[in-house]
């Protein structure tokens, strides 16, 4: 399927979103995400925050075999599998409903791996989960992190609002790491900021 048809299909989730307040990829970070799993035949994927399964949706769609995905709110957790269900996608799908920092240490006993995350779960906890989604990862496997420059804010000198300034501050840690080995990163400054960040092993 391509993106426009993919698109198409997935117009009536995107518009329940938007009337639900769940903050989902947006849309040229989503033609984006589609043409990076196509582009570079990404197998086997992690996600971090499910919500209602649209990017997972775009994530398959762009050929994955299988996704992982994780989410801590029943209720999106519900609507996910109703849309992997509609779209004929469950049988490649993995759900977890829980903390993602539970079912990432669950997954890293498991020894599982996995050759790209798309990390889009609680921007403040990106740098704390870095440690173990390094261990799930392939070597020269990827992590596709949405939401890092947070409305301009990580790059912006100044005061931060009060109630951003965790986040903020640990998005900024998180770029820092990732900016060195044994990880190679490109800041991809489009909507709200994406890293693409390469592990090149130990
Ligand atoms: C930006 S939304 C994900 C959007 C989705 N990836 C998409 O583009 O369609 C972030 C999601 O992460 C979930 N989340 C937040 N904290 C979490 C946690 N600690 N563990 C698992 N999921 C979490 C939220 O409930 C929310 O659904």
């Amino acid at each position: 399927m391509d993106f426009d048809e993919l698109e198409e299909k997935l117009s009536d989730l995107k518009m329940y979103a938007e009337e639900n307040f769940i903050p989902i990829i947006r849309d040229k970070s989503a033609k984006f995400l589609y043409d990076f799993v196509k582009d570079n035949g990404f197998r086997n994927v992690l996600e971090i925050g499910t919500a209602i399964g649209y990017s997972g949706s775009i994530i398959l769609s762009a050929g994955a075999e299988s996704l992982t995905t994780i989410e801590i709110r029943k209720e999106s957790f519900e609507m996910a599998k109703k849309t992997f269900s509609e779209l004929s996608l469950l049988d490649r799908v993995d759900m977890y409903l829980g903390d993602a920092k539970d079912v990432i240490a669950d997954l890293c006993c498991a020894n599982k791996k996995y050759d790209m995350i798309f990390l889009d779960g609680a921007k403040g906890q990106y740098i704390h989960y870095l440690p173990s989604l390094t261990k799930l990862l392939d070597v020269d496997g990827v992590i596709f992190a949405d939401n890092v420059l947070l409305q301009g804010m990580v790059e912006k000198e100044g005061k931060i609002p009060h109630r951003k300034r965790t986040m903020v501050v640990n998005l900024r840690k998180y770029l820092e790491v990732v900016g060195e080995y044994p990880y190679n990163t490109t800041l991809i400054k489009m909507e709200d900021g994406i890293a693409i960040t390469r592990y090149k092993g130990e």
